[in-house]
């Protein structure tokens, strides 16, 4: 199918890249002309696995073209509504890209479009794009508006995109389903080879599509990263009481976990969620809420638990070095999650901000976020790899939880640093895997000794007691 999708950044370009991947013809566009120059040249302006080869093999064979906005929406029918809704000072989404948008879409369309709103939007903002349609429009357009949320996280928005767990579409009317099942039909049919993982994505089982209103297709979005949100802000909260009764939060989570109706995902306690979504997209659903009349209290309650990681962790730095004046601090990783350079929203930045302020100085490392983060902090020390960010170090903090950090040489980082702690951020190490270097490890919800779980476990495993363990 010839279809257009509309902004290109992490979720336009993604999805361009990936609908070629199912055979599609698209033609991608974005208003920001020096963007789409490094386009055409074949290079992905962020960090995303796999983005960069998919786009490069599809641009250069002709399936994925990059062109002005007024371009894409006069070749195609089909237009994939990708534009940035950023938050607004009062937490409400911007929606004057969508609105515009919508404008020039009435006034220059000719024949049918189906507008496919992919962007995170409030609730109703489909029935505000066919009210503009219908006012601008100017060559009588016939048109259908989709609600087509996507659930791509950074870091794995391919695999994410091709073994998605639903494809959630909200229509009203049947030419618009049938046009969005043939859009995704490889997908729903599993008819088709995964470029990331030929071999199959693990465990991943078949898409459900779920065909809705547009106005619940909408709330869906809003409703799932607000959950996954309360999620790690609840189990943040069963860590602290973890700390203070000597309890073991990695036991706890797992303990919940392996009740099906909880599952063991997003219970990882730490210094709280970052990025571009989940802060964005918890205040747009309050206040998208308020504007309703209904109470989301809750949710600002799971914001302001996040909002005090920070405060948390940065006491258990001053509790452990009592004076942060003048000590060289190594950070371990800086963007909100690991396999990403994205760093809105992280954790890292309200960190570095306090120890500045109290006179620290932070040398960090981290494999794809430094660039985004010496825009913000110039002044902090960036370096080439764990073991320089170490030298001399009063403390390591674990900001992000890299993969490529678990190989590190604890030997050579032990004669490296002025003190052997510790202070891990994100549960990434164990009291056990470091002490026997040397170093004090202080995690996040009991584990900063091998605590009675650790210890028992290790017992038990090893059959200290005599009988088998089943
Ligand atoms: C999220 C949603 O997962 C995705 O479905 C949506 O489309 C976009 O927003 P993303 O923001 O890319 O994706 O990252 P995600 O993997 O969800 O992590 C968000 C934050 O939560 C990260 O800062 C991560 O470190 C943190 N997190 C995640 C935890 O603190 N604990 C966990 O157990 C899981």
């Amino acid at each position: 199918m010839d279809i257009s999708v509309i902004g290109a950044g992490y979720v336009g370009l993604t999805t361009a890249a990936c609908l070629t991947e199912l055979g599609h013809h698209v033609v991608c566009a974005d208003n920001d002309l020096a963007k789409l120059g490094v386009l055409r040249r074949g290079d992905v302006p962020f960090y995303e696995p796999h983005l960069p080869e998919i786009v490069k093999k599809n641009h250069s064979a002709g399936n994925l073209e990059f062109a002005a906005t007024e371009e894409a929406i006069d070749r195609n029918e089909i237009l994939f509504i990708c534009v940035g809704t950023p938050p607004l000072d009062n937490g409400e989404a911007d929606l004057s890209a969508i609105e515009s948008l919508a404008r020039v879409i009435a006034q220059r369309a000719h024949g049918y479009r189906l507008v496919i709103e992919k962007s995170t939007v409030p609730v109703q903002t489909g029935r505000m794009l066919q009210k503009h349609l219908a006012i601008y429009n100017t060559n009588n357009l016939q048109y259908d508006v989709v609600s087509n949320p996507e659930f791509l996280r950074e870091g794995s928005a391919m695999e994410d995109f091709f073994h998605p767990d639903r494809i959630v579409v909200g229509a009203e009317s049947a030419r618009a389903v049938g046009q969005v099942k043939g859009i995704y039909s490889k997908i729903l049919d599993q008819s088709f080879i995964c470029p990331v993982h030929p071999q199959g994505c693990g465990n991943r089982t078949r898409a459900s599509l779920v065909l809705t209103d547009i106005n619940s297709a909408e709330l869906i979005k809003h409703a799932s990263n607000s959950f996954l949100a309360m999620k790690i802000s609840f189990i943040n909260l069963v860590a602290d009481l973890c700390e203070a009764a000597d309890a073991d939060i990695k036991k706890v989570a797992e303990g919940i976990g392996l009740d099906r109706r909880i599952g063991p995902a997003f219970l990882r306690p730490g210094i709280g969620f970052g990025g571009f979504c989940f802060p964005k997209d918890l205040q747009a659903f309050v206040r998208i809420a308020q504007t309703f009349g209904c109470d989301f209290r809750l949710l600002e309650e799971v914001e302001g638990i996040n909002r005090r990681r920070i405060d948390m962790f940065v006491e258990k730095v001053k509790k452990e070095l009592w004076v942060l004046r003048g000590k060289r601090i190594a950070l371990w990783g800086l963007a909100f999650k690991p396999d990403t350079d994205d760093m809105r929203f992280a954790p890292s930045l309200g960190i570095i901000r306090r120890l500045l302020a109290e006179g620290a100085k932070p040398q960090a490392y981290d494999p794809r976020a430094m660039t985004n983060a010496r825009k913000e902090f110039p002044e902090v020390t960036y370096c080439q790899n764990v073991y320089e960010a170490s030298q001399s170090a009063a403390a390591i903090l674990v900001l992000t939880e890299w993969d490529e950090f678990r190989a590190v040489d604890w030997k050579r980082i032990r004669t490296l640093v002025d003190r052997p702690l510790i202070i891990d951020g994100r549960n990434m190490f164990s009291h056990g895997q470091v002490s026997s270097y040397g170093f004090q490890y202080v995690g996040i919800g009991g584990t900063s000794r091998g605590g009675p779980a650790e210890h028992v476990g290790a017992r038990l495993v090893a059959g200290d007691f005599g009988e088998e363990v089943r």
